[in-house]
């Protein structure tokens, strides 16, 4: 076996990296000085203007409007009371509504447009829960880049983008959107989205300013249903909540979304401590704070402030510099400042900081250059991009099962059948979220294993079963099919002697996403029933879920040899699949997020406490369940390949490792299959005695090596006593002294280990 030179992967420092690069620091002297001589100018209502946040789908094209909202907005905007638009779409309405305020408006201060560009603009990628899962930072911050690329001809500035939130609970809908149940892998991928987003230099004009959201704790939302109470400690707050937050500021995020969530009593959107101390205080955060949409209002609902004034003014108290969608700053806060209840200095602090983001994007120099038609087509229909969605949509598969190598599938076969309410599915695979991604343009997964076969093979087609009934999309409930069975005749009828069966389960893009949590989430609707039926006459079947959330499938995972997760995909979806499912691309993505047994396991992590019974004995006194194993059906971290990898015993450069010191851990990746495939190789640590405890496992590394048939390779790891620092009882980021577990393999729960000492 050939042994090549080993190379050192220098660990993200999480918690204590020095801040953004000069490119991506916010403030330079030059433009604050032009934000002094703006800030004398302005009255007090042109600065809460700034401020103020409106979603609209303004008609710009013909007359001004002459009723109803669209006309107050259309006021609002001429008269400098309105500093940033959400939801206007394209070169051309963007510039129109430009138009307005920059010729319309006294000072001429141009708005900011921002839109919801979580996974792709009109180019979709996988979901974000999908891209995680590639465990490739390259990769995810391309998919951001082509993104960008595409909302900054289309006129955007700004996404709400990336979701940081650590989500470990499935039931919660929002889990797509993330980077899964981890810290430190949220916090790398939040820095590769942020960097891809806002590209070299914010102001680029294939750029966008980047939202770290939803500031803080929303995915710890009780039982996890949307928008419900989070009560979790200052200890998991910063251990496990907001390194990624902390991660995207370092990386030079230009703004962060609060969040709807209560945390502690407090709402996140009236938090003084999240937003103020920690933020832009112990982070010195130079950008801005957006409210989540009505987030500011909701403080009454909440039970915090009687009324809307009172929540005008708990948010700019406690950080929140704009108001999306509230209505709460534009009447009430000038009384507030006027009768000194609200300091002045505390607006002119929140103006200075959206006027920052706007001098970054360059918009004084040119307020319309983004919004240009001509680049706006040229640049939508690049076929790269394209290219790169397969690109990702293939690295972010993760293989669960693939029993007898039944995969990968032979492109001469003689027949195959494709079943299942999503293989012909034009839409699912672009999940929520879908910004201007076009409905029902996806390939399917049937017409990317029409593509891939050979002419000679027969490929069947059949539903089998609807998914759901009735009307669907964004802002609809979802009804399922648990009747129409008159499908499963001709599914069982394709399935019977086919050389292979491919079925397509899952879940519709609509069941995840923002007000999309569940009870239960298992396959919804006939789909178990369906793949019986297929079972009973071929045994040969590959499941492939296109999902955007850990599914507890355990009935599936035992009946069927082969499993492919590929996600809620994006545009290339089918292609994608089919790249997997006859073998030209060998998946390598690894789950960002444990799936369970059952949804009764939940919330779960493998970064879970040991508890003071962790272990198995003889009598039932100990921490578990009696009628299931904790363990998850799928652990975070594993994926198969359709080659195999074996681990060397890791090995440490020293037993101890010093303040100040670093410690080498180097293991040998042998690919011991016949195939060239990629391997995340994945480092985790326990500290066995804190001053608060700590996890069981924590991942602290990853690097993803690519190796030949046969090939070896020495990967090693550097640790750093800041890596193994965390958030102690002494409210201090350090590393304790003491005995520590190092661990190294291909998923959290398969691992080797050896053992050192911080001293
Ligand atoms: C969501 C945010 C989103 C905002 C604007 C809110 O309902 O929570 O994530 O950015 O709407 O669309």
């Amino acid at each position: 076996m050939r042994r090549l030179v080993s190379f050192v992967a220098v660990l993200g420092v999480v918690m204590t990296a020095s801040g953004p690069s000069a490119a991506q620091a916010l403030v330079d002297p030059a433009s604050e000085k032009r934000i002094d001589a703006l800030l004398a100018q302005m009255t007090l209502e042109e600065k809460i203007g700034q401020l103020n946040q409106y979603s609209s789908n303004l008609d710009l094209t013909g007359p001004a409007p002459s009723a109803g909202d669209q006309k107050r907005v259309y006021d609002q905007v001429r008269g400098g009371q309105v500093g940033s638009l959400l939801n206007v779409v394209g070169a051309d309405a963007t510039r129109r509504a430009q138009q307005l305020a920059v010729e319309g408006s006294r000072l001429k201060i141009p708005m900011l447009f921002g839109l919801d560009v979580i996974h792709g603009y009109r180019t979709i990628f996988p979901v974000p829960l999908g891209e995680a899962a590639s465990f490739d930072m390259a990769l995810v911050e391309r998919s951001a880049r082509v993104a960008a690329t595409e909302a900054a001809a289309a006129g955007q500035h700004w996404t709400f983008a990336p979701m940081l939130d650590i989500a470990r609970d499935a039931r919660w809908g929002r889990v797509m959107e993330g980077a899964g149940e981890d810290p430190y892998l949220g916090a790398q991928v939040g820095a590769a989205r942020v960097r891809g987003f806002q590209g070299r230099e914010l102001g680029a004009l294939d750029t966008i300013a980047a939202c770290a959201k939803h500031y803080a704790a929303y995915g710890y939302a009780e039982g996890g249903r949307d928008y419900n109470t989070v009560d979790i400690s200052e200890s998991t707050l910063r251990n496990v909540v907001l390194p990624p937050f902390k991660a995207a500021v370092d990386a030079g995020v230009a703004t962060v979304m609060n969040s709807f969530n209560e945390i502690g009593g407090v709402p996140a959107t009236g938090s003084a401590h999240l937003q103020r101390e920690i933020l832009k205080g112990e982070w010195a955060f130079q950008g801005f704070v957006v409210s989540d949409w009505g987030s500011i209002g909701e403080m009454v609902p909440h039970g915090y402030v009687e009324n809307l004034e009172q929540a005008a003014r708990a948010a700019i108290q406690a950080g929140s510099d704009m108001d999306m969608e509230s209505r709460a700053y534009v009447p009430h806060l000038a009384g507030l400042v006027r009768s000194g209840a609200v300091s002045e200095k505390l607006v002119d602090d929140a103006v200075r900081r959206v006027l920052r983001v706007k001098f970054k994007l360059r918009l004084f120099e040119d307020p319309y250059r983004y919004s240009d038609a001509a680049r706006e087509k040229q640049v939508l229909a690049d076929p790269r991009h394209q290219q790169a969605a397969r690109e990702v949509a293939r690295g972010s598969i993760v293989l669960l099962k693939n029993e007898g190598g039944l995969l990968p599938l032979d492109k001469a076969a003689k027949r195959i059948a494709v079943i299942g309410p999503l293989a012909a599915d034009k839409d699912s695979p672009l999940g929520g979220w879908r910004a201007q991604g076009q409905d029902g343009s996806a390939v399917s997964l049937l017409e990317g294993v029409k593509a891939a076969v050979s002419a000679a093979t027969r490929v069947d087609h059949a539903q089998g079963a609807a998914l759901t009934t009735g009307r669907r999309g964004f802002v609809y409930e979802l009804t399922f099919n648990t009747s129409d069975r008159s499908g499963f005749p001709a599914a069982v009828e394709a399935a019977r002697g086919a050389d292979v069966v491919v079925m397509a389960l899952g879940e519709d893009a609509f069941q995840t996403g923002e007000g999309r949590s569940q009870v239960d989430i298992g396959l919804k609707g006939l789909q178990e029933e369906l793949l019986r039926a297929v079972l009973e006459v071929n045994k040969k079947v590959v499941v492939v879920l296109m999902n955007g959330r850990p599914l507890a499938i355990p009935a599936v995972a035992e009946s069927v040899p082969a499993i492919v997760e590929a996600w809620h995909a994006g545009s290339q979806a089918g292609n994608a699949i089919a790249d997997v499912l006859f073998g030209d691309t060998n998946p390598s993505g690894k789950l960002p997020m444990s799936f369970p047994r059952s949804v009764g396991q939940l919330p779960m992590s493998y970064a879970r406490k040991s508890t003071g019974r962790p272990g198995q004995v003889p009598l039932v006194f100990w921490s578990h369940y009696t009628d299931s194993p904790n363990e998850p059906l799928f652990p975070f971290g594993y994926g198969l390949s359709y080659t195999t990898f074996s681990y060397s015993e890791p090995k440490l450069s020293a037993p101890e490792l010093a303040q100040g010191g670093e410690l080498r851990v180097a293991v040998t990746l042998t690919n011991t299959g016949s195939r060239a495939g990629s391997e995340v190789v994945q480092l985790y640590v326990r500290d066995l005695v804190g001053s608060v405890t700590r996890p069981v496992k924590e991942l602290k590394g990853f690097q993803k090596v690519a190796l030949g048939p046969g090939e070896s390779r020495e990967v090693v790891f550097a640790l750093k006593p800041s890596d193994l620092a965390f958030y102690t009882a002494a409210g201090l980021f350090e590393a304790e002294p003491g005995a520590f577990r190092v661990f190294v393999g291909g998923s959290s729960r398969d691992v080797k280990e050896a053992g050192f000492t911080l001293r």
